[in-house]
């Protein structure tokens, strides 16, 4: 326990696991398995030793090829079970008895509803048998399961079924075999009733493959989004990189108990069933192209984390964010490629900036861990993705494309490491990527200062370019990236640059010089953030509003928005903290007007670019939360644009408004455009915009606007608030994906008390035990009211400490996800940061605390 693990330490085993017969009897009270391993000695070494892992296990029986080993034959402790051998090969059958139903950390076998299911990355496969759960030993795998046939009459493995029958008492078995190499945090096993939901794929190669969804009876009418998006997944992989799908099915199991998003078993992902379930009456937009990314990006595991898996897991992100540029790359292609990007770098400076300005910053490859399971992170998965998006722009689409093929024709079958990757797409492309490959190391957002000089007489711009970040590295001391930029013409024209203003940077300090520029340029840097890093550069206002018109790289145009919109935050604030008054300029109301009034604009588009960031994110980008001032500038700011705007924000909603639904792109961003304008017409101090959004509710014929509707009236103050409230939750009780939204916005309402919190807690709804439920109450009060949480009095924090507390004792991982909620105590003052320090040292104090939540505490207390 509490025990760091270095990436310098690590070695191969002794021996290899070969292969495995697995036997899982599911009885009401226990379930027995038994696994029998054949082992190989690894020549590479002379460890004459296997360590086996193994948590919360009975141990029933161990034999070493046929004969039971006494009690001084192996070493047995709380979580290892080590036995020497100076075989070259032997076979160990071990019998243990595990509890599923009692297991409530979502983590190994356990119990969702009335089903049997398992996750076993990272380290889950220990609390099924011990076992060597590590990602560098591959096996093939054989499972048999037994269990009463009423109660579960499928019974699911990896790869293809290859055995069922039926057993006295009512009992039945079936035997599944995955001729695939793999490690164990990629096996599963479902047992359970469920509905089946099926349709066919023929591959590339003319494999014809059953797809099958599996969710709970009564749902089958909500899996054609995620049927169509696995098939859309299947056939863009074969077309963008060539790969096709492995084995004769692939099944997808629908679960409502789950740590996280979903999981890339071989041949059987399990799924939380947030990302599989889907309707137009129960879901929202945000929702089906969530469902189209998961889907996508369990799918495409198959290649990039099974096919080529992870030698460690310091290894992760080889794996991770290699996939989450493949999911976003597959989502830009089925949609529009321009809102996907900006989509994506909102999330990253939303999740990934913050986290790597606080105390659980960490690399993309850390060097060490205490909890492997808290380092599944925005930096892991969308920093990295951003890493390997930089490869892809360094070397181009079609050197990209030679290195991943380069990349499986090498290491099919394989544990591997970054480097490895890295190797395949530097020899397919001859690009020296040693310096670049700084960033698996290095921690922190960099900076980039720029200084632009214009020369009127030598017609010649100066941009002098300084990273301000230094590495850890003792090569190199700056980092190299790619670095897009334009310098535009006041008509909107594009002055001409050297190689179309695409460069490197790879030093401290960078000077361009261009020559024939006639005119003073605006400059548009780092288009379609081409490298993840923050960008000091003076923009004046001017520029600004003239980018938000013409900036020809549409993340660039947004940024502007962007940009105006958060110096206008700061100039309020500092009017209210000199008690003056602050009126935004008639020119940004006007260029606001323009855009939204643009018939030319993709309304996705124009939807992304008048949403703005919000008062948390803008908290996080201050020294220390000015949470008083930053809540009334955003209230004020709002409801001037609201106001002046307010029948043009009319107008576009009822220009948008529609019944009819499908889930194209640009339906999509109708629904998105409108209930943008509906935020803001209910930010305006007009008499009858109560009215207006409650009417929108009422009429709504699809969750998108039914849900925008819903939150913005019961989160603010106004006259519709307790009705509503009272009419969705009757409406909807019996659907726990949207019930979950309801206690989501609940937890978000500005005169939110830790007693409606406690009110809630005893719906007969609420289960702290099911983790999207706890998300959904107690997760997005920390994530979503930091007004609330972080109260001066302290009732925030002692309340969400007790809550953490609660649930280490069963779900550690899901504890831990509460407890990076705390992670800005260096960015509080006074009483915040006295009361926050006191609960979180309460926190540490606490008997039998898990690792998880011990990590990440103790890093925050520094
Ligand atoms: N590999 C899964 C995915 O990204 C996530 C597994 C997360 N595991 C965990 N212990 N948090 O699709
Ligand atoms: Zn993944």
């Amino acid at each position: 326990m509490n025990q760091e693990i270095f990436l310098k330490d690590y070695e191969q085993p002794g021996y290899w696991a070969e292969s495995v017969d697995l036997v899982f009897d599911i009885k009401k009270d226990k379930t027995t398995v038994e696994a029998s391993t054949l082992f190989k000695k690894n020549k590479n070494n002379n460890i004459h030793a296997v360590e086996l892992n193994g948590v919360d296990l009975k141990l029933i029986s161990i034999k070493v090829n046929g004969e039971a080993l006494k009690k001084d034959d192996y070493i047995l402790s709380d979580d290892l079970l080590k036995l020497e051998s100076k075989q070259e090969e032997f076979l160990l059958d071990v019998i243990v008895e595990i509890d599923p139903i009692n297991n409530h950390s979502c983590e190994g076998l356990y119990q969702s509803g009335h089903i049997l299911c398992t996750q076993n990355e990272a380290q889950g496969f220990r609390k099924i048998t011990y076992f060597q759960d590590r990602p560098d030993v591959m096996s093939r795998y054989k499972t048999k399961i037994i269990a009463d046939k009423k109660e579960y009459p499928f019974l699911l493995a990896n790869g293809n079924k290859v055995e069922n029958g039926e057993l006295d008492n009512g009992r039945h078995f079936c035997t599944w075999e995955d001729p695939h190499y793999k490690p164990c945090y990629l096996f599963a096993l479902v047992a359970g009733d469920l509905a089946l939901v099926s349709d066919t794929f023929t591959t590339c190669e003319n494999r014809e493959v059953a797809l099958e969804i599996y969710v709970d009876k009564g749902n089958e009418d909500k899996c054609f989004h995620a049927m169509q998006s696995l098939k859309d997944s299947m056939k863009w992989d074969e077309d963008v990189f060539g790969l096709a799908y492995d084995l004769d099915v692939y099944m997808i199991v629908a679960v409502d108990s789950f740590n996280m998003g979903a999981m890339e078993n071989k041949g059987l992902n399990i799924f939380n069933s947030a990302y599989v379930l889907a309707k137009k009456e129960t879901a929202t937009d945000a929702n089906f192209q969530g469902i189209q990314s998961v889907i996508g990006h369990e799918y495409f595991h198959n290649w990039t984390g099974n096919r080529v898996t992870c030698r460690d897991w310091f290894q992760l992100t080889l794996k991770e964010g290699l996939t989450v540029f493949r999911d976003q790359e597959f989502s830009s292609d089925m949609l529009s490629r321009g809102v996907k990007r900006i989509e994506d770098v909102r999330m990253l400076k939303q999740h990934q900036f913050l986290e790597d300005a606080g105390p659980t910053s960490h690399p993309i490859q850390p060097k060490s861990y205490i909890e492997i399971n808290n380092f599944y992170t925005a930096t892991i998965y969308e920093k990295g993705a951003e890493v390997i998006r930089m490869i892809h722009t360094l070397i181009g689409k079609d050197n990209f494309r030679k290195g991943m093929d380069l990349y499986f024709q090498r290491h099919d079958g394989q544990a591997v490491t970054t480097q490895d990757f890295v190797s395949a797409m530097s020899d397919a492309s001859g690009f020296d990527l040693e310096h670049f490959s700084v960033w698996y190391d290095q921690n922190g957002t960099p900076e980039l200062s720029i200084n632009l000089e214009y020369d009127e007489n030598n017609k010649s711009v100066k941009i002098v370019l300084k990273q301000t970040s230094n590495t850890n590295n003792s090569k190199f001391n700056y980092l190299a990236f790619p670095f897009h930029y334009s310098l535009y013409k006041e008509n909107g024209e594009k002055f001409d640059l050297p190689n179309d203003g695409k460069i490197v940077i790879d030093k401290e300090e960078l000077t361009l010089v261009i020559n024939e520029i006639e005119s003073l340029p605006i400059p548009s840097f780092n288009e379609n953030f081409t490298a993840p890093i923050k960008l000091d550069y003076e923009y004046s206002e001017t520029d600004l509003m003239f980018l938000m018109k013409y900036d020809q790289d549409e993340f660039n145009r947004y940024d502007a928005c962007q940009r105006i919109y958060t110096s206008n935050i700061h100039k309020m604030i500092q009017a209210l903290k000199e008690k003056k008054y602050y009126k935004i300029s008639s020119h940004f109301i006007d260029a606001f007007k323009t855009i939204l009034m643009d018939q030319n604009l993709d309304n996705s588009f124009k939807a992304l670019a008048i949403s703005f960031i919000n008062l948390k994110e803008f908290n996080y980008s201050l020294d220390k939360f000015d949470l008083e001032n930053s809540t009334k500038a955003f209230k004020e700011i709002k409801m001037q644009i609201a106001d002046n705007l307010y029948e043009d924000f009319k107008e576009v909603y009822n220009n948008l408004h529609s019944t009819e639904f499908d889930l194209t792109h640009s339906s999509m961003g109708k629904r998105a455009l409108k209930n943008i304008c509906l935020s803001y017409i209910m930010a305006s101090s007009r008499t009858d915009k109560d009215d207006f959004v409650f009417n929108a509710y009422k009429t709504s014929t699809n969750m998108t606007d039914e849900y925008a509707a819903f939150h913005l009236l019961v989160t603010e103050n106004n006259k519709y608030k307790a009705d509503v409230k009272t009419s969705f939750y009757n409406k909807w009780k019996g659907e726990t994906l949207v019930l979950q939204k309801w206690f989501s916005s609940l937890a978000q309402a500005d005169d939110l008390t830790i007693n409606n919190l406690v009110e809630l807690e005893k719906l007969p709804e609420y289960d702290k035990k099911v983790p999207n439920i706890l998300r959904s109450l107690v997760g997005s009060f920390a994530m979503n009211n930091i007004v609330a949480l972080n109260d001066v009095s302290g009732s925030g924090f002692s309340y969400f400490a007790d809550k953490i507390l609660e649930v280490d004792k069963f779900n550690p991982q899901i504890a831990a996800g509460l407890a990076k909620r705390l992670n800005h105590l260096n960015r509080l003052e006074g009483r915040r940061y006295e009361n926050l320090k006191n609960q979180l040292q309460r926190i540490l104090e606490q008997d039998g605390l898990s690792s998880d939540v011990y990590e990440i505490v103790k890093l925050n207390l520094g």
